[in-house]
């Protein structure tokens, strides 16, 4: 990562989230077509891929300072928002270990770790933190290790344990979700908490995605891109609190388009664990305001084109309804309507 982090990073009212152009021109863009459908849009989590964000095992940005305080206040607000069951203790310390490993070998400018044996030296020079601790000990850490681990990382992380042939949610941090609530979806199968989704189940898009992670091996991670639409650069779209970020989708405007309607991307990463078999899903949330993606051709043609032809369902799933149109009507003059390469 190179670049200034961002100390002033604003995530609720007053918002305020300024992305240098390095990180306008890093995010993952999710269209890599003139139209969108669900499909099994997962591929191996390998380094490089079409753009930086998925150049790292998790990717830092600038915005870490700013996203990890933003978390913390969320705990504080809500402690409940980060749940791991009692059976998933092994799983804990397996993401400790990959969390730590992998940032301290990915930005050893910001984190390194020193280990003799078991006895483990963290140092996280962003957040000013600096512990010893005992590995596999949770009495020498301040937090269980899972907590410890997911307040140091942007995004979200859900643990799943294996069993029966099928994968349940048995754990998570989620402060950044696209209006679902871990709280709701604890101890469900993967294909409860999938429910809400229209259309992907009967595509047999759930079937074959629960059968190939059922298979995931350890050391080869996997990733996909989500995407939806949020109004103002807010994190926290929980159900949760639904009544403080609900009505925003009511205010939207051709005078404040641009800058109120942000693209929100979901990096998703799967990676096995080696000692629980467990799996983690990681969520890295990007959110890029329409006046950013304007600063891209292709990106902004694109964008009026998948948006303007989205299926209802989808749009209506995502909760586009009440400003879609408006978006559409601001981009429009902007696309020539000539031919786009595929790729992003
Ligand atoms: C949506 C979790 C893997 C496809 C969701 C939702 C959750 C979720 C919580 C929101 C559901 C709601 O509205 O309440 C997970 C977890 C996974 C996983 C924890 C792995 C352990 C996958 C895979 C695929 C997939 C492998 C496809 C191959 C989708 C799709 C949606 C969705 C298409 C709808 C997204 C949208 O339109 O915004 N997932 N998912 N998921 N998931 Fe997954």
């Amino acid at each position: 990562m190179s670049g200034q982090m961002h100390v002033r990073d604003s995530y609720r009212p007053p918002f305020h989230v300024e992305n240098s152009e390095e990180t306008i021109l890093r995010f993952p863009f999710p269209f890599p077509e003139d139209t969108y459908m669900y499909s099994m849009n997962v591929e191996p989590h390998v380094r490089g891929g079409p753009v930086e964000a998925m150049s790292h095992t998790f990717d830092v940005d600038e915005h870490y300072i700013g996203e990890c305080a933003e978390k913390a206040r969320i705990l504080e607000e809500d402690p409940k928002r980060c749940m791991v069951l009692p059976h998933m203790r092994d799983a804990e310390w397996d993401f400790l270990e990959l969390g730590m490993d992998s940032l301290s070998s990915d930005y050893p400018e910001h984190f390194t770790l020193k280990k003799e044996g078991n006895d483990w030296r963290w140092e996280n020079h962003l957040l000013n933190i600096s512990q010893s601790f005992v590995f596999g000990d949770e009495a020498t850490l301040p937090q269980a290790p899972f907590e410890y681990m997911a307040r140091q990382m942007q995004g979200d992380f859900t643990l799943h344990d294996q069993r029966e042939n099928d994968l349940w949610m048995d754990g998570g941090m989620v402060t950044s979700q696209a209006d679902w609530s871990l709280k709701f979806d604890m101890g469900m199968s993967f294909r409860q908490w999938h429910a809400p989704v229209p259309k992907a189940s009967e595509m047999g898009i759930f079937d074959r995605g629960l059968r190939f992670l059922l298979m995931l091996q350890y050391g080869r991670p996997v990733r996909r891109l989500n995407w939806t639409m949020t109004i103002n650069p807010r994190l926290d779209t929980s159900p949760e609190n639904y009544m403080i970020w609900g009505e925003d989708r009511a205010s939207v405007t051709s005078e404040n388009v641009a800058e109120k309607v942000h693209l929100r991307v979901e990096l998703q990463t799967l990676y096995r664990l080696p000692r629980s078999n467990a799996i983690l899903f990681a969520i890295r949330c990007y959110l890029l305001p329409i006046k950013d993606i304007m600063t891209v051709p292709k990106w902004r043609k694109r964008l009026h084109r998948v948006l303007r032809d989205l299926d209802p369902t989808l749009a209506s799933y995502k909760g586009l309804d009440l400003y879609r149109s408006t978006v559409v009507e601001f981009l429009r003059p902007y696309d020539d309507g000539a031919p786009l390469s595929v790729g992003i």
